[in-house]
């Protein structure tokens, strides 16, 4: 498989001359028409609509029939025969389902990330689709948002990484049929910031936050050729990112000349009603336009008003001429003029093959993260006689397939009972007991059977509890306010757990959960997230130790819900927690809660292996660096413990003093190693200096000359400390 990228930014002169020429020919509302994007829902004349060439885009069709069937309408029987684009969201695959995105993003594996959007885009572009609504490269740092599952967590480092790879994946070139596909990054901007972790929330960050946490995403993925763009549902600072010039003409156009299309997201348009921002659709459509949307999803804002806004002087039609220009030019690179149809009959040649489904689970097995592992419990001896298997994700068929999941199947997971079936031996007695449903009131848990469970348990040599959140938990509009195991599975994990039998947990959800009992009390927790199809074999493979697990935490876990948001990359205030020497400093007067610690469950790069690995000698290679220089920073990494594993190596950043104050670590490079038992490797970090800017007093990216500490170790919150100085030019 080619991992090469199509580059929709190197358009060929022809291109231009075509858009030209077909711009020439439209009317003011076949111009209208291209920017505007409909799903089956909108109208019953919908059909009409495309005949008439005043849809420019579909989204969330279903089946390649169905798609080359509105495709016709408009290539065959529209005056000017402009293709549709037709998009979808492809969240963590296609057919073949992946770990949800945060749980990808665990695998601190950009090469492996960008193959699995690969495949996503193979399964995806033969069934019509051109427009993949992906990635979502939203900063998020509240758990409670549903919406953190389908992000790659809490770091700006990690996420534009993962924000690259995901872009090269589905823009892949070389696609089967020769289709092409585009992706959208969304939501912009800093939707993740939602006031109380609440979807849709109003969002008020300062403009250094959007330019030093929540932008710099989007700027990845646009270098990394992201020809699209979805505008958020939230407003911030008074503003809704969908009518937002200082977002989509400031930044977009003038700071970042970036000349992709821009797409509302749904009925964010006619959202801006709700919002207070517009008084009827025609001045949402106004506003909305102005300020540089270029395409409205299902907002009854552009093909109602925008025509009527341009007669009445409001709009110029170069205005328009230039959205649709950005729009045809996006058709004709993805070839639709060429070949607006996809051919049905290759679905079932390139979509769920075994090579994509050995890929699913390369990437479940490495995206998990082994939270604790008291006594070396795990791996659990392939000796055992009898294995409770309790809970209710614990033969779930469709829950893992996680939020947004395409056309993923429940009949195409594993469960985990199918996973440690495939691989104890014929004679290990499996019990299994569900236990009790996943949420749901008394009524739901009318079965809870607690009795079965402990009698499974106490029969068995191990409990095996697979325990967390319905996928339907998660995602969008599925915020949560209380992060504990929904319904009954506390009660259930107790109760099984005073049986005295040691107690694996396995935790499936999509997103990191607030778990302080089962951290004091239980002895082996592997975070499983919504791992996907092949979520069963790779639970079984890390249980059993055919894998030795490297996830770690790409979001940190809370203690409590009154923590939130807690992030590793946070400022030092004028009170630290952890300072000493400041005049009014006893213990109540820093930065802390009365009953709560600061410091949360797990951190930031946080995750076990089943060997140990130890860090020395850290070396600062480039104690003095100039402003265009390298900071060369290198430490010995070993593998202490018994096997071979894979750790990731992590490298902070703090500066110490600035024009604004700097967060206090900054996570500024990573890698990948694996070690055999005993093996030991220096590992070496260059970060160019210019990467260690931010946005000063006047709002300009600078590079401070200054002190700076600097960290390799295998979290943020552990590791080995230098220092080295950026020099005065
Ligand atoms: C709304 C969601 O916010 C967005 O992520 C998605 O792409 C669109 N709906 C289209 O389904």
């Amino acid at each position: 498989m080619s991992s090469v990228s199509f580059d929709f930014n190197a358009l060929a002169p022809e291109i231009e001359v075509r858009v030209e020429a077909l711009l020439a020919q439209m009317t003011l509302e076949e111009k209208v028409g291209q920017l505007f994007q409909a799903n089956l829902r909108w109208r019953d004349d919908l059909d009409d609509w495309i005949r008439q060439g005043h849809v420019g885009s579909l989204l969330s069709l279903n089946g390649a029939e169905q798609i080359n069937r509105f495709q016709r309408l408009a290539v065959e029987e529209s005056r000017l025969g402009i293709p549709l684009i037709i998009g979808f969201d492809v969240i963590h695959g296609f057919r073949t389902i992946f770990p949800i995105p945060v749980a990808e993003a665990c695998t601190w594996d950009p090469a492996l990330v960008e193959q699995a959007a690969r495949v996503a885009a193979v399964e995806a572009c033969v069934e019509g689709i051109d427009w993949i609504f992906a990635p979502m490269v939203d900063i998020a740092r509240d758990p409670r948002w549903g919406r953190i599952a389908e992000g790659a967590g809490e770091d700006v480092f990690l996420g534009s990484a993962m924000a690259q790879a995901r872009v090269r994946g589905f823009q892949s070139a070389n696609l089967p049929g020769g289709r092409r596909i585009v992706a959208c990054p969304k939501h912009y901007a800093a939707y993740g910031a939602a006031e109380a972790g609440k979807d849709y929330n109003t969002v008020d960050v300062s403009e250094r936050s959007l330019r030093d946490t929540y932008l710099p995403p989007f700027k990845a993925a646009f270098d990394a050729g992201a020809a699209t763009v979805m505008s958020a549902f939230n407003e911030i600072a008074g503003v809704p990112a969908s009518a937002n010039a200082f977002l989509l003409k400031t930044i977009l156009r003038e700071t970042w000349n970036w000349d992709g299309v821009v797409l509302s997201d749904f009925d964010a348009l006619g959202e801006l009603l709700h919002h207070g921002f517009a008084a009827d659709h025609r001045e949402a459509a106004l506003r909305g336009f102005l300020a540089g949307v270029d395409m409205d999803m299902m907002g009854n804002a552009y093909p109602f008003h925008l025509a009527n806004l341009v007669r009445e002087g409001l709009v110029e039609e170069a205005q328009i001429d230039g959205a649709v220009r950005r729009v045809l030019r996006l058709k004709f690179a993805l070839g639709l003029f060429e070949q607006p149809y996809t051919d049905p009959a290759l679905a079932a040649q390139v979509q769920f093959t075994e090579e994509h489904r050995a890929l699913a689970l390369e990437v479940a097995q490495k995206s998990m993260v082994l939270l604790k592992n008291e006594g070396n419990l795990l791996p659990l001896g392939a000796g055992l006689k009898t294995i409770a298997l309790i809970g209710p994700l614990a033969d779930d068929h469709h829950n893992p397939l996680g939020c947004w999941h395409g056309r993923g199947r429940d009949a195409d997971v594993e469960s985990v009972l199918d996973g440690l079936r495939a691989v104890l031996p014929e004679e290990t007695i499996l019990l299994h007991v569900p236990g009790c449903a996943i949420e749901g009131d008394a009524a739901a848990h009318a079965d809870a059977d607690f009795d079965a469970a402990v009698s499974a348990a106490l029969v068995a040599d191990v409990a095996v509890l697979v325990l967390g959140e319905a996928e339907m938990q998660s995602g969008e509009a599925h915020s949560r306010a209380h992060l504990d195991l929904p319904g009954r599975q506390q009660e259930l994990l107790e109760a099984v757990a005073a049986t005295g039998k040691p107690v694996v947990v396995v935790l499936m959800a999509g997103r990191p959960l607030v778990i302080p009992w089962m951290v004091e009390h239980v002895p082996a927790i592997l975070m499983a997230w919504h791992g996907g199809i092949r979520s069963g074999q790779a639970i079984a493979d890390i249980l059993f130790g055919a894998v030795n697990p490297s996830g770690r935490l790409v979001v940190s876990f809370p203690r409590s819900e009154g923590q939130i948001p807690v992030y590793y990359g946070r400022k030092s205030t004028g009170r630290p927690a952890d300072s000493e020497g400041v005049i009014q400093f006893d213990r109540r007067h820093r930065s802390v809660y009365l009953d709560e610690a600061s410091t949360p469950q797990f951190p930031f790069g946080y995750g076990l292996s089943y060997t140990d690995f130890s860090y020395s000698d850290l070396q600062v290679e480039t104690p003095e660096v100039t402003l265009d220089g390298g900071v060369v920073v290198s430490a010995e990494v070993a593998n202490t413990g018994g096997c071979a594993g894979v750790e990731t190596v992590q490298c902070y950043v703090r500066d110490l003093v600035g024009n604004v104050t700097r967060p206090v670590k900054e996570l500024k490079g990573f890698q990948r190693i694996a070690l055999e038992a005993g093996e030991r490797r220096r590992v070496r970090f260059e970060i160019p200096v210019r990467s260690l800017g931010f946005h000063n007093l006047e709002m300009r990216y600078i590079v401070e000359p200054g002190d700076f500490r600097v960290w390799i170790g295998p979290n943020a919150a552990e590791g080995l400390q230098g220092e080295f100085v950026i020099k005065t030019p």
